[in-house]
């Protein structure tokens, strides 16, 4: 095999709770992580060097992009001398707290392992692949795994749960998107900070409790590091017959819940009238995938 393309989820959170700082910064997380069949589309082809190119994307396809150090990881731990050629479509919007970048580097490291499964006369379980994403970002353990997760520690710590009942969602992107060190900044500078119920949230889907799921779904970002658009489009979605609305992951996308993809539809249909940027998605039960 000289190529191949991987379909690598986006992801949304059910819920997001913060939970403690470390000394280095960073934050302790409560979560619960949910896999998209929104994906991003990446194409690996073998070659003697490193090439990154993202068609119709403004982000730099230079050493700082995420699918490069991937790569660079998956290349050193495999003592593997050889390169790839990597075209990411984006179809996952920036700085929306849905986790593309993340997919990004899942999606390399587990086509990576695909495409040179060959010459390594082995794959790498899934345990070296975590270990190799881990430091590439707080949300890749996830990404490699996807379906739904109850997340924990700064993201790392990951505990698969049933798949979500089936739904349909929304999610809108606002006219502009949140960074990630800012809205936990911000989050820090709250005296009693709101937390959702995450246990809860974990409790309705061991059930496949769909209205107990919306129920107990929220971020404990949105109040305080989110986009002055978040409070109006979770109306929008509200009143378009989501069942719950809310921030996912550090925002600014806001997505809703829906009974069904069929009514998730409809409702984007008259949201677009509003809103340009919006999505139709619905949960994916597994994490990166090879295309067919
Ligand atoms: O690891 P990642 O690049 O996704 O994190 C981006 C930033 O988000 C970090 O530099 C940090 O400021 C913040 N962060 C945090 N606690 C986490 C994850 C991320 O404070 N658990």
């Amino acid at each position: 095999m000289e190529k191949l393309t991987v379909l690598a989820p986006a992801k949304v959170n059910l819920a997001l709770d913060v939970v403690g700082v470390r000394p280095n910064g960073y934050h302790d997380l409560d979560m619960v992580m949910q896999a998209l069949t929104l994906c991003e589309r990446i194409t690996l082809e073998k070659a003697d060097t490193l090439r990154l190119t993202l068609p119709g994307s403004d982000l730099p396809a230079d050493d700082s992009n995420i699918a490069l150090k991937a790569a660079r990881a998956f290349f050193q731990y495999t003592g593997l001398d050889a390169g790839v050629s990597i075209t990411v479509e984006k179809n996952t919007p920036v700085q929306a707290g849905m986790g593309g970048g993340s997919a990004d580097a899942a999606g390399v490291l587990f086509g990576l392992n695909e495409l040179y499964a060959d010459a390594l006369a082995r794959k790498l379980s899934m345990s070296e692949l975590l270990a190799l994403g881990d430091p590439l970002g707080a949300d890749v353990p996830f990404a490699l795994m996807g379906g739904t997760c109850r997340v924990q520690g700064i993201g790392n710590l990951l505990c698969a749960l049933p798949p979500m009942p089936d739904c349909g969602m929304v999610v809108i992107m606002p006219e502009q998107g949140v960074s990630t060190p800012a809205a936990f900044k911000a989050f820090d500078a709250v005296e009693s900070p709101w937390h959702p119920d995450v246990a809860g949230l974990d409790a309705a889907l061991r059930k496949g409790d769909f209205a107990g799921v919306c129920a107990a779904a929220g971020n404990a970002l949105e109040a305080v590091g989110s986009s002055p658009d978040t409070p109006a489009i979770k109306q929008a979605l509200m009143e378009s017959g989501a069942k719950t609305a809310l921030m996912t992951g550090s925002g600014a996308a806001v997505f809703g819940l829906y009974s069904s993809l069929e009514e998730a539809n409809q409702a984007a249909e008259q949201l677009r009238k509003t809103y340009s940027r919006v999505y139709v998605t619905a949960p994916l039960p597994s994490g990166p995938y090879v295309e067919r």
